[in-house]
């Protein structure tokens, strides 16, 4: 007697109890865990995991394998460098997570992946400053509303902003520890905002490591279409992490950690060398540009 297991193999009847028994036996050696959820997680993940084993019948070579990846990816780790983030990111998890714990609800701004490059603690700019601290790039004028879906402007509404400079750098990845490309600043009354920030370009996330090589082997791109990270917060409202991307960006297509949702594609307008500046900055003879985000807060408990 056999059984189907996938559409490319057939395992004997046998040999399916013997996988099937380890995993009821497994799965109930969590029967008496006393946090329900903690259960449910670990049985889910259980059922998953050997399901995988079973689906793709994976060698013991390939699961030594993939054990010196994991261990590969906790020696790179430390405070500066984040090899999990950036796996969850490139297998799509983070993004999967994101879509189950923010459901769309009315108009409300899309979530997106946070990354490896958020520092708590960046200085605070006026309304109308400037993110750069000396990070090169064109710069580029972003304003926008911070509302609920309500339609009310939310004032004082915390803005965090980062992005990578012209070369696709994060100034965590400066050598000196300067910061720059991040700061924070407030919404005013009427819940209005802007900055001066740069025009984001592309760049790869840190492919140096096991997910490079990983996505090496496996024939994928390690770029990021070119985006500016915020993080809104305002109380009684579901805390907002996303970021804008650049309309026209080939790399929309193919973002590395599939983090591009059509709604946050937007128009960064050029501005040629000597247009004037909505502020009145002088910019010599350095053409700008300029973008526009009307951030939309769910409620909390949405
Ligand atoms: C980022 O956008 O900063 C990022 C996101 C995921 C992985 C690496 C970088
Ligand atoms: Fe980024």
């Amino acid at each position: 007697m056999t059984e189907t297991w996938n559409s490319e193999s057939t395992i004997p009847a046998d040999q399916a109890h013997v996988e099937e028994s380890l995993t009821a036996n497994v799965l109930r050696s969590f029967e008496h865990c006393e946090d329900p959820r903690l259960k449910q997680v670990m049985q889910g993940l259980v059922r998953h995991l050997h399901a995988f084993i079973r689906d793709v019948r994976l060698t013991e070579k390939e699961w030594n394998t993939a054990i010196a990846f994991l261990t590969a990816v906790g020696h790179i780790t430390d405070d500066r460098r984040q090899e999990f983030i950036l796996l969850s990111d490139v297998l799509g998890a983070s993004m999967q997570t994101i879509n189950v714990n923010n459901t769309a609800y009315k108009d409300a701004t899309e979530a997106t992946v946070f990354g490896p490059f958020f520092v708590e603690d960046a200085p605070e700019i006026p309304i109308g400053g400037d993110i750069a601290g000396g990070a090169q790039g064109q710069p580029c004028w972003v304003e926008g509303t911070v509302t609920d879906t309500e339609g009310h402007p939310v004032p004082t509404a915390r803005i965090e902003v980062w992005e990578a400079d012209e070369d696709g750098f994060y100034d965590v990845q400066y050598t000196d520890h300067r910061v720059a490309g991040r700061a924070h600043l407030f919404s005013d009354a009427e819940g209005r905002y802007s900055f001066w920030g740069l025009t984001p370009t592309p760049y790869p996330i840190p492919h140096d490591g096991p997910v490079g090589k990983l996505l090496e082997a496996t024939g994928r791109s390690p770029m990021r279409a070119s985006h500016l990270h915020f993080m809104v917060t305002a109380p009684e409202l579901r805390t907002l992490v996303t970021h804008i991307f650049v309309t026209g960006d080939e790399l929309l297509k193919y973002d590395t950690v599939f983090g591009v949702k059509q709604s946050l594609v937007k128009d960064f307008i050029e501005q040629p060398a000597g247009t004037p500046a909505p502020d009145g900055r002088d910019l010599g003879a350095a053409a700008w540009a300029k973008a526009r985000f009307d951030i939309v807060l769910a409620p909390a408990d949405a």
